[in-house]
Parts: structure tokens; C-alpha cells; sequence
């Protein structure tokens, strides 16, 4: 009864305050929100061998840095999925104030949900807990070719095609082959 309550007063916050809202986005996202180092970005989109042609997906895109990068210093396209609205409404105006919002595009989304298929380079910066559960997707819904970049944080089992060392932090690629490779657990 008293857990019915504190629940229902919980929405009714939800509801009534959308800052609180935010927060609780913020509180249930699975990693939280660390930018990446503008150095470390450059490096990211330079081991993705990122060029004009090719359009680069940001999963967990935080404050849109990495897009915004890849538009401005590399001339590709860019889309940003995040599912902090505070974070979206930010990446968009940082898009504005480096003048390539024509050029990038942020979407409020769970990355899980979020349709990846357009992507020839995906940068993730998240956890590893959360990299192997986005493996099936990322090597079911990306095209072969593909190349995905993680920040220091590894895949399991699929054996990166390269491991870049930047300071204190790793960089991992891996390109979607044509057939998905068999892991043990099956997925
Ligand atoms: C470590 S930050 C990385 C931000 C940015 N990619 C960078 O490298 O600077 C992780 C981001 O993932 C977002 N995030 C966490 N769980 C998510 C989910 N399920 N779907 C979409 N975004 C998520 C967080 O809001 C946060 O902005």
C-alpha cells in the first residue's frame, strides 16, 4: 500500500515537473552521461577513417560532440541518438552554434530502439555490459562495411580489427563483416 503511494507520487512528479522528469531519464539511462575528450574524439573519427561520403551515428551522443566533429573536420554527415531530452536539446544547439546543423541530426531515443541502418560509421562510447547486448543489433541492422569505433570499451568476443592506445584511453574498431561471426552465447 505505502509502495503503491510513493509510486503514484513519483509519477504525479514525473508528470507535473518536467526537470524532474529529466533526471529520472538521466537516473534510468544505462551509462551515464561522460563526454569524450576533443582529442580523443578527432582520434575516434581518424581510426574510422571517417570521410565526406560516409554518415556517422553517435549511439549515447551526450552533448552531440562527435557528430558535430565528423561534420565540421571531416565533412560527413551525422545523426546523434540519445535518450536524455536535456542532451538532445543541447547536441542541437552546440549543432547551430558550429554552423553544420544542416549537416547532423539528434534523436531522442533509446539507442536499442533506434533505427541504425543509414549509419557507414557508428561511434559508441558506453559500458561493456552495455556494448555486448547492442553487438546482435549493431551486426544484424548495419550494412557490411561498416565501421564502428568504440572508446575504451571492448566487444567480447568479436576481436577488434585494431586497438589505438590515446593517453590513458583505448580505442577499439571493428568492421560488420559480411556473414556475423558465431559467439558463444549464441547471439
Ligand atoms: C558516456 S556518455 C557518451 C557521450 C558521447 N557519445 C561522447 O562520447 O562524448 C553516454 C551517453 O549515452 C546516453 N545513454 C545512456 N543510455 C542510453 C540509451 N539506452 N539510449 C540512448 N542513449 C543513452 C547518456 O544519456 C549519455 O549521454
Amino acid at each position: 500500500m505505502m509502495l503503491a503511494r510513493v509510486r503514484i507520487l513519483l509519477l504525479w512528479g514525473l508528470i507535473v515537473c518536467p526537470p524532474l522528469a529529466a533526471q529520472f531519464d538521466e537516473f534510468y539511462a544505462e551509462v551515464p552521461y561522460v563526454p569524450t575528450p576533443e582529442e580523443v574524439v578527432r582520434k575516434m573519427l581518424e581510426v574510422a577513417e571517417v570521410k565526406k561520403t560516409d554518415v556517422v551515428y553517435d549511439l549515447g551522443c551526450g552533448d552531440g560532440r562527435i557528430v558535430i566533429m565528423a561534420a565540421k573536420e571531416f565533412g560527413a554527415r551525422g545523426v546523434g541518438v540519445d535518450i536524455n531530452p536535456e542532451r538532445i536539446r543541447e547536441a542541437e544547439a552546440n549543432a547551430r552554434s558550429a554552423g553544420v546543423d544542416g549537416r547532423v541530426r539528434f534523436v531522442e531515443s533509446d539507442l536499442f530502439k533506434a533505427d541504425i541502418r543509414e549509419a557507414s560509421v557508428v561511434t559508441i562510447y558506453l559500458l561493456s555490459t552495455v556494448n555486448l547486448r547492442l553487438r546482435p543489433k549493431l551486426l544484424k541492422e548495419l550494412k557490411p562495411g561498416t565501421r564502428i569505433v568504440s572508446h575504451q570499451f571492448d566487444m567480447g568476443e568479436w576481436a577488434p580489427l585494431k586497438k589505438v592506445e590515446v593517453g590513458t584511453r583505448t580505442l577499439y574498431l571493428w568492421t560488420v563483416p559480411q556473414q556475423p561471426p558465431a559467439f558463444a552465447d549464441g547471439k
